[in-house]
């Protein structure tokens, strides 16, 4: 019985049956549970849910949860394979999660009121095409991961946490007004072409984009973790107002098509600095501005050309590989080599630059686990772990580090 976890509040339903929704009910032990439409009808005097509601395996069809305008706690909808929809006419505000996770057969969300949610996830949750919610203002982590979903232009707001998109096969584009991410963007293996945008955003902790075919990041001007581009079919990128990474890398591995790479205005990168098997990329020209690499740069592809005019320090090794002629290049910056290499020691690590190694595109290494989680095709890397793309794009940073970290041991003794 549903009735015997709430507070006395929530007993007078039969009583009053006239009234609409005015109570608060405190949900005994934190977590009501619902195993029926008539469970959750028995919430519909409750203006406030103050707890938790979790809608069980057994509840079938179309399920309705009207009545509440706030659930304090979460909202959870589980391995349920017979419900067909989820609506609410009410609801305007969860305080927890909102979860939806392998209901294989929902074919619809509807809730038009919806506005406020702490924590949105949806996995494997059949094959709703819309979100049902009209514009969701306030959320602060999201992830949409192998969803049919064909658009998520409903979350609409200016600052979030966390924005995971995975394996979304009909969401092409992605355009929104967020200005700041607090922790962490991952796109990775959505639809094919997708386009992304993020043409108001300031400032993000950690970036990590895959799979997609254009990119845009016009404002952004800090990176205060890592940003990494893994197999992406973009042609060309830019970074047009960045100027640093405070603590991380910043990273492009496999982006076959890219022929241009250009940070115009970057001055430091706080961790190291990969680029390989972007094997149309010829020149790495644009980086007119960059005096700081505070791990590594490692450098692989079929390169002509590499200049870095202002740079003044490398506290990792400088480890480039062209499959094809770099001789000019080399010849310039090795000028910056350590002492013992007879350079200026503006690079603190190991100098290496080498021409027409036919192998150049074949190490990535520095790629671990390549962070797509749920995305097959990668993961041959020995550091390889399972873990999520957060977990793995701080192995990068870990690989990286160690390079200045070594230098910097050497330097203490
Ligand atoms: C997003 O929200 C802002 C106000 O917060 C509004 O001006 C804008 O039109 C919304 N955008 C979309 C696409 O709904
Ligand atoms: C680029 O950054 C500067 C501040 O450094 C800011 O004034 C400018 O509006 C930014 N440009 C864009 C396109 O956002
Ligand atoms: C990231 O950098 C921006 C710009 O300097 C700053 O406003 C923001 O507080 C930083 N965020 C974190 C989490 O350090
Ligand atoms: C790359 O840059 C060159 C020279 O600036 C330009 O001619 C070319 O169109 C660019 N390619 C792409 C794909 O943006
Ligand atoms: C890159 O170099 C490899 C090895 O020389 C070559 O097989 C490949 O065709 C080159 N790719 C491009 C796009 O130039
Ligand atoms: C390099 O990129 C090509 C696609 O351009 C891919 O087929 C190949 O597996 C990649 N090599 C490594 C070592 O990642």
């Amino acid at each position: 019985m549903l009735v015997k976890y709430l507070a006395p509040a929530v007993l007078a339903i039969g009583a009053a049956s006239a009234q609409s929704a005015t109570s608060t009910c405190t949900v005994s032990g934190g977590t009501t549970t619902v195993n029926s439409q008539a469970d959750a009808t028995g919430l519909a005097n409750c203006k406030t849910v103050k707890g938790s509601v979790v809608v069980t395996k057994d509840v079938a069809g179309d399920f309705q949860i009207s009545g509440p305008l706030i659930i304090t706690g979460d909202l959870k909808i589980e391995d349920n394979s017979k419900i067909n929809s989820i609506g609410s006419e009410t609801l305007e505000q969860i305080g927890g999660e909102f979860k939806i996770s392998k209901t294989t057969q929902l074919n619809s969300i509807s809730m038009p009121k919806l506005t406020q949610v702490n924590k949105l996830t949806w996995q494997s949750i059949g094959n709703p095409a819309e979100m049902g919610i009209t514009q969701l203002n306030k959320v602060d982590e999201v992830t949409i991961s192998d969803t049919k979903l064909r658009s998520i232009d409903a979350i609409n707001v200016t600052s979030i946490s966390s924005m995971n998109l995975d394996n979304n096969q009909f969401i092409t584009k992605y355009e929104p007004a967020i200005k700041e991410i607090k922790k962490e963007l991952n796109i990775h293996a959505n639809g094919l072409d997708m386009e992304v945008s993020f043409p108001n955003l300031i400032w993000a902790l950690n970036v990590a984009v895959s799979d997609v075919s254009k990119i845009s990041f016009p404002s952004l001007e800090i990176v205060n973790g890592s940003a990494r581009f893994d197999d992406n079919k973009f042609d060309s990128f830019s970074f047009p107002n960045l100027t640093s990474t405070t603590n991380g890398d910043i990273s492009f591995v496999g982006n076959e098509n890219m022929q241009n790479l250009t940070f115009p205005k970057l001055t430091k990168i706080g961790g190291g600095l990969l680029i390989a098997n972007n094997t149309a990329l010829e020149e790495i020209s644009d980086f007119p501005l960059l005096e700081t690499v505070v791990g590594a740069i490692k450098l692989r592809g079929n390169f002509t050309e590499v200049k870095f005019p202002k740079l003044q320090s490398v506290r990792g090794a400088f480890d480039l590989a062209s499959t094809n002629d770099v001789t000019e290049s080399c010849k310039t910056l090795e000028k910056l080599a350590p002492s013992k290499q007879g350079g200026n020691g503006k690079i603190e690590g190991t100098f290496d630059c080498e021409s027409n190694n036919e192998e150049a595109n074949e190490d990535t290494s520095g790629k671990t686990g390549s962070g797509q989680g749920t995305k097959g095709g990668s993961g041959s890397d020995k550091d390889s772990d399972d873990k999520d793309s957060g977990a793995a794009g701080l192995s990068v940073n870990v690989g990286l580090f160690l390079a200045a970290a070594g230098v910097l041991a050497q330097l203490l003794l």
